[in-house]
């Protein structure tokens, strides 16, 4: 009886890992990340108006605005950063931070900026 449950408690955890992506990431932690190397173009409430930002066509993205904020889940927004902005279609100013960030701060910048983004609006109708 006890292996069993053991293989059961086994399956389930197994079936979380593949299930999804889990962001697990701390945005406490990550604000200091945030304010040293992303507030020059996303600026300090991440409207994308920080001063460098201001220069560049297109403009960093307002994570507020509500289509930005649509598109903004856990795991894309966690690839974006890792990965940059020309991997998933968007400006190549917005560089890879894999070379300056380690995974685990990859992740608390990625959970800050979701948390600056607020609540996910409905994409809207046009
Ligand atoms: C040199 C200016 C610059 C810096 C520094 C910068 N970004 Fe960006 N970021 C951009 C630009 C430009 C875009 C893309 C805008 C577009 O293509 O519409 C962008 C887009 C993004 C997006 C959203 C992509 C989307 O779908 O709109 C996220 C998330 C993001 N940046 C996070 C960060 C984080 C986190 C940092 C700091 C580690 C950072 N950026 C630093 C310029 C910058």
């Amino acid at each position: 009886m006890k292996r069993l449950i053991t293989m059961v408690v086994a399956l389930i955890s197994g079936a979380a890992l593949a299930g999804g992506f889990e962001l697990k990431g701390d945005a406490a932690k990550g604000e200091a990340q945030y304010k040293a190397m992303c507030v020059a173009c996303h600026g300090e409430k991440g409207d994308g108006n920080g001063p460098a930002g201001a220069a560049l066509t297109p403009k960093p993205t307002n994570f507020a605005a509500p289509d930005a904020a649509a598109r903004l889940t856990d795991e894309y927004t966690y690839k974006v950063i890792k990965e940059g902005g020309a991997a998933v279609g968007k400006s190549p100013l917005m560089v890879s931070w894999a070379g300056s960030m380690k995974d685990d701060e990859l992740r608390n910048v990625a959970a800050y900026v979701l948390k600056l983004k607020g609540p996910a609006a409905p994409a809207k109708k046009k």
